[in-house]
């Protein structure tokens, strides 16, 4: 895909905090994804974070890194319209991935034609039993950050029971120092949401922080707990 407009983008954005705040009016944090999804009418110029090509950030820390997913299975938390599940199926991984918007799996679905991705629609908080603990790889961007600080610690506990005991987890987020307020959709993650994940047992391997290409810029960091 060409480079995104980013008058178009930013559109998208104010789009995002308008209809959060609507459905987060009516005590709804979960179901502005799905109205979005469906509101867009399959314009992809309308879903701010889907580029038809992989996150630049995990791109750059996977082709450093070597990424290689021969006979690993990996799993894609919050996928949208699949663009890292794609990337990580041509990394060689044998790929699930989910979403609680049945119009991005759908939409996901369509972009995937020919390959061997496994999609579902599924909400992060009523997993399928089998896959808890089942994955060598899960790979989390921006699903965290939409979602409410208040819901916080139970989303990274439900991100972490994906993984499989020695297994890896790569999370890519917007970051934000402890004492920086978070003051609006998306609500960046700090250095001490991130220790949550330590809690359940994993252990933190690299941290990384990445200029964002906003203005001004929003830091990403990249995250790899095994
Ligand atoms: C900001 S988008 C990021 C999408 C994708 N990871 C990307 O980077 O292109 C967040 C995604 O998380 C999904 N999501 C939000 N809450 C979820 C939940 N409880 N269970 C599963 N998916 C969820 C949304 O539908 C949306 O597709």
């Amino acid at each position: 895909m060409q480079e995104r407009d980013q008058e178009n983008v930013e559109i998208a954005r104010e789009r995002v905090k308008e209809i959060q705040a609507e459905f987060a009016g009516r005590g709804d944090s979960l179901g502005w994804f799905e109205a979005f999804y469906k509101e867009a009418a399959g314009d992809i110029e309308k879903i701010p974070w889907a580029d038809l090509q992989p996150n630049r950030f995990f791109k750059t820390w996977a082709e450093r890194v070597g990424l290689d997913g021969k006979g690993r299975k990996a799993l894609v938390v919050g996928c949208g319209l699949g663009d890292d599940a794609r990337y990580l199926d041509e990394l060689g991984f044998d790929v699930c991935a989910f979403d609680i918007s049945a119009t991005a799996i759908e939409w996901a679905k369509r972009l995937s034609e020919g390959r061997n991705i496994q999609y579902e629609t599924m909400d992060l908080f009523e997993p399928v039993r089998s896959w808890l603990g089942a994955f060598d790889f899960v790979l989390e961007i921006y699903t965290i950050q939409p979602l409410p600080l208040e819901i916080r610690p139970k989303v990274i506990d439900a991100v972490a029971n994906f993984v499989k005991d020695g297994g890896e987890l790569v999370v890519v987020t917007r970051g934000r120092e402890d004492d920086e307020e978070a003051a609006q959709v998306p609500w960046p993650l700090s250095r001490r949401d991130l220790s949550r994940f330590e809690a359940n047992g994993l252990k933190q391997t690299h941290f990384e922080v990445m200029p964002g290409d906003e203005d001004p810029p929003i830091p990403r960091f990249l995250v790899v707990y095994g």
